[in-house]
């Protein structure tokens, strides 16, 4: 009896190797070029989820396979993820830190089978293109809206915008706008730049000219968004009387050495600060500061790739490895669970996280360096934007 006991377990243990697999997750981001510290974020947050988490999950080893896309570029896009699906062999896809990218991998999923894990793209939109998207980033909506209700707590009046034209700039843009008009204000001017937009002082003088007593604006986070901010300390806009009003890729905490005293006091509304106070965020940015190497270099993307990671996991683990993405998305529908930014769940309707808005003003710390200092929670945020596509 003992001995065929120990046969069994003999058999077990074998068989379990002989079924271990290696399971590959395809992420692609800028990991080169001007938005590279973007992609550095992707990867330290993937780092610090697996140097915590470990590489495996079951018996199943993780291995992350990633491609580098530096600017938007749909069309690179989906070849790089054919690629990753087809050559690799990958049983996810995730990372797309711009919107079109993400937009143009949407179609290829029901017949790859792979569900797509959204780590940043931020465009309401990309969700309800695919029922194999899952995001754990944020939206522009979800960011922007709450921003209105400060400005008109705080006695704004007037406001113009300026955003990026493309997905996330437009959906800032109608955010702030619905929201700040359904409160009373106004929105005097609503200025769209393209993307590749980097002079910013002509728009300054407009903004000036403009009559407003704020501006909100919406850019990508990276070189675009410091020269923005730079752009509006150097046209002396608050000396003008125009406050600034941003979601908080305006402010992302690896832009604050750069602008120094230049960003003390703004104002901003997001999902995740470095300087969250939590236990979560204390262990995630212990293990994303020894990922990413230069700990001044930490942003947000890295909280979306490590609660991307979560989310993937998870989808691992309800699928036993096996391939099966509608199973896999289903499985995280309505996971909740406490990330490094705070509570949060994946809606099970949209796919989409739910979150706390924090508002958020750049403030000195001991040390002299600038920081993100959280000083108010929207909770548990959906995303508004979904709700204005219907
Ligand atoms: C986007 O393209 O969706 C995007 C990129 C960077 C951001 C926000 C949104 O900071």
């Amino acid at each position: 009896m003992k001995t065929s006991i120990l046969a069994a377990l003999a058999v077990l243990a074998l068989s379990s190797t002989a079924f271990a697999d290696t399971i590959k997750v395809g992420v692609v981001g800028p990991f080169s070029g001007p938005f590279a510290i973007q992609g550095k974020n992707f990867k330290a947050g993937i780092d610090a989820w697996m140097a915590l988490n470990g590489a495996k999950v079951g018996d199943d080893d993780i291995e992350i396979v990633y491609r580098d896309l530096p600017a938007a570029d749909p069309a690179q896009s989906k070849a790089l993820a054919q690629e990753l699906v087809v050559k690799e062999g990958v049983q996810y896809l995730a990372g797309f830190y711009f919107t079109p990218d993400a937009m143009a991998v949407t179609p290829l999923l029901e017949q790859a089978n792979v569900p797509l894990v959204v780590m940043n793209a931020a465009t309401s939109a990309i969700v309800t293109k695919s029922p194999l998207v899952v995001r754990t980033s944020f939206t522009t909506w979800q960011t922007s809206a709450p921003m209105a209700k400060v400005a008109k707590e705080r006695g704004v009046k007037k406001v113009i915008t300026v955003v990026s034209d493309y997905g996330p700039g437009v959906d800032s843009e109608n955010a702030f706008k619905t929201t700040f008009t359904a409160e009373g204000g106004e929105v005097v001017d609503s200025i769209r730049m393209p993307l590749s937009t980097n002079d910013f002082s002509p728009i300054m003088q407009r903004v000036k000219d403009s009559g407003a007593d704020a501006v909100f604006a919406f850019l990508p986070s990276g070189p675009t968004t410091l020269g923005f901010v730079k752009a509006y300390n150097e046209n002396g806009l608050a000396k003008a009387g125009v406050q600034f009003l941003a979601p908080g890729d305006l402010t992302q905490e690896s832009d604050l050495p750069a602008l120094g005293d230049a960003a003390a006091g703004l104002l901003t509304t997001f999902h995740y600060a470095v300087s969250h106070d939590s236990a979560e965020n204390k262990t995630f940015v212990e293990a994303a500061r020894k990922a990413i190497g230069n700990p001044a270099e930490l942003s947000f993307p890295s909280v979306g790739a490590y609660d991307g990671m979560h989310v993937i996991y998870k989808m691992i683990e309800a699928t036993s490895g096996k391939q099966d993405a509608q199973k896999a998305v289903d499985a995280v529908k309505g996971l909740a669970w406490e990330s490094p930014r705070g509570p949060v769940s994946i809606d099970a309707e949209s796919r989409h996280i739910t979150q706390n808005i924090y508002l958020r003003e750049v403030a000195k710390a001991e040390d002299g360096s600038y920081y993100n200092k959280e000083i108010a929670t929207f909770e548990k945020q959906g995303d508004p934007g979904l709700a204005a596509l219907k």
